[in-house]
């Protein structure tokens, strides 16, 4: 049987990302990375978008570099997108089946770590269930290896972060008189975390997350943003929209969460309830959405919707975080 591992809580963990110098090791946390390096790392993507809106083809700033993907949670664009990011800039890419893995035959993580360390792998992209395990897993690699969070429990998502910036600042322009509106499953979602954070280090104008009581964070945790329980209120305006689904996966008990009608009645974002909000607002969702529960389906394919260019986005990102620790990184 294997043995449970636990993860420190690590409180430095954004110290841990950083070099001595301010560069970028490791990407753990949007939360610590200052709005200079924000805007480098979006700018950084910009480039990786060419005047189409379609991400650049390939250039070799990663060749002779192997990324593996670790992702022990289910995905479809974040994995696909650190996929098609490594091989554009030419990186050796390893997915490896978790579900044919060694970790099946009780494995430890670290183990599964070292070994592909062994290989020679230079960046491993980690998603995982257990919050802390991306920086449990950064201060046990050698040196030579950075270690990227794809989706750590509901603590954290940072290159979704990014990529919702990226998208936010392409159509608004920028960051500071913008009223910004997230809607759903606050508490269990790290989207939302990374979301929030990186707005707010941006310099947001205002920040409005709404939920059901039920699934709202703590009145303490993000003490930047507005707390808001009634969708037409916390939509007034708003310049953007977000929504979420229901995490139904981290909640244990889904006693007092609203059924799906109950739901969709309430919080779901449609044509409707867009017209609370600014008139040239915009609908992003980070995926997978379900259509007609946290956002009516005519609306998720309507002209005001972004998503498909924030999945687009996420390619460019990705290629942006990738280039940016192989260029800190000492060579193995
Ligand atoms: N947004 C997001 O993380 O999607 P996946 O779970 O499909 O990677």
């Amino acid at each position: 049987m294997q043995a449970p591992e636990t993860y420190p809580n690590l409180d430095n963990e954004a110290d841990l990302q950083l070099n001595e110098d301010g560069s970028l090791r490791h990407l753990l946390t949007l939360k610590g990375i200052d709005k200079a390096l924000l805007t480098e790392l979006l700018d950084d993507a910009e480039r990786f978008i060419g005047p189409d809106g379609a991400t650049a083809p390939h250039s070799h700033t990663l060749e002779g570099r192997t990324v593996a993907n670790l992702f022990f949670e289910p995905s479809t664009r974040t994995r696909a997108s650190f996929d098609l990011a490594g091989k554009r800039l030419g990186a050796d890419v390893l997915n490896l089946d978790v579900n044919t893995s060694s970790r099946k035959k009780g494995e430890s993580i670290l183990d599964t770590i070292y070994t592909l360390q062994a290989m020679q792998v230079d960046i491993m992209v980690v998603r995982d269930a257990g919050p802390g395990v991306p920086a449990y897993i950064a201060r046990h690699v050698n040196d030579h290896v950075s270690i990227l969070n794809a989706g750590e429990a509901d603590v954290s998502h940072p290159t979704q972060g990014l990529l919702d910036l990226l998208t936010i600042r392409q159509h608004k322009g920028g960051f500071e008189n913008l009223t910004v509106a997230i809607v759903g499953d606050i508490r269990h979602s790290r989207v939302a975390r990374s979301a929030a954070q990186g707005l707010h280090i941006m310099g947001v104008g205002e920040l409005r997350l709404i939920s059901p009581p039920p699934l709202a964070p703590s009145a303490d945790e993000m003490p930047y943003a507005k707390i808001v329980d009634n969708l037409d209120d916390g939509l007034r305006d708003a310049d953007v929209v977000m929504a979420l689904r229901i995490q139904r996966e981290r909640i244990g008990n889904l006693d007092g969460i609203p059924g799906i009608d109950e739901y969709f009645a309430n919080y779901g974002i449609s044509t409707e309830r867009m017209r609370k909000a600014a008139p040239d607002a915009i609908v992003m969702h980070p995926g997978p959405m379900n259509r007609g529960i946290e956002i009516e389906s005519i609306l998720a394919d309507s002209p005001a919707s972004v998503i498909t260019q924030q999945v687009t986005n996420g390619v460019a990102v990705r290629m942006a975080v990738l280039e940016r620790v192989s260029k800190t990184m000492t060579t193995h």
